[in-house]
């Protein structure tokens, strides 16, 4: 048996050339929505995006038009993760493009956030469900890799969680949205705080002190002032 030692005898390759780091094979989808994709996987969202558009880790990647995968500064310091798309979402292959997508952007606007600078935006699950119904647990588990690989690659600061699903998916807490939002929980080493989803706000109209939408102006707020305060601890 020949002495694996002894190659380096006779290896003249140059020694200052990196060693190349251990290969994953980013070609392979393990279409078993149970099977985990490792962190790390991805050196970027477009590779982790050419994944998504062929997946077939859980019955949704049947219907899709496009798999959706995020809008906004990639170097975002506060990234949103909204539920699923919905019909507009699955055409345009864009989240939060509808009504729903219109008031987000208002909200963020009101604070002087947009996805031009400080925003990215996402979903738990990156396929529309039919009739947009609310993503299956198992749904959510076979998405969740893109979701974490995305969010590491992103690396915010802040991340805001749209609704229960965003909850559920991200933090595992099934609590509802009414007893945590506005709340900020540690993940990861940065801030996640739960928020109404906008749809739910389009379906609560008034503004009265202590109404959803009031609620949300006041955690919007809070959102603006910790970025702030992140970016001065920062220097
Ligand atoms: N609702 C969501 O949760 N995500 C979208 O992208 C659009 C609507």
């Amino acid at each position: 048996m020949s002495d694996p030692k002894q190659l380096n005898l006779f290896d003249f390759s140059d020694a200052s050339e990196p060693t190349p780091e251990p290969s994953v094979d980013r070609d392979w989808i393990p279409l078993d929505g149970k099977v985990p994709i490792p962190p790390g996987t991805y050196e970027t969202i477009e590779q982790m995006a050419n994944h998504c558009h062929r997946c077939q880790r859980c019955e949704l990647g049947g219907n899709r038009t496009h798999a959706v995968i995020g809008r906004g500064n990639l170097h975002a310091a506060i990234a949103i993760v909204g539920e699923a798309p919905g019909q507009r979402e699955d055409e345009t292959g864009l989240p939060f493009v509808g009504k729903s997508g219109e008031l987000l952007e208002k909200i963020l606007a009101s604070v002087n956030l947009s996805t031009d600078r400080e925003v990215y935006i996402c979903n738990v699950n990156k396929c529309r469900p039919p009739g947009n119904r609310t993503p299956t647990s198992d749904e959510i588990a076979a998405c969740k890799p893109y979701l974490l690989e995305q969010l590491r690659l992103i690396n915010p600061k802040i991340i805001l969680l749209t609704g229960a699903t965003a909850v559920k998916g991200l933090l595992g807490d099934k609590r509802g949205i009414t007893k945590i939002r506005g709340q900020w929980f540690p993940w990861e080493g940065r801030l996640c705080m739960p928020i109404f989803h906008p749809a739910y706000l389009l379906r609560n109209p008034s503004r009265e002190k202590g109404s959803p939408k009031w609620l949300m102006w006041q955690d919007i707020q809070a959102v603006r002032a910790k970025l702030d305060e992140l970016s001065i601890a920062e220097g």
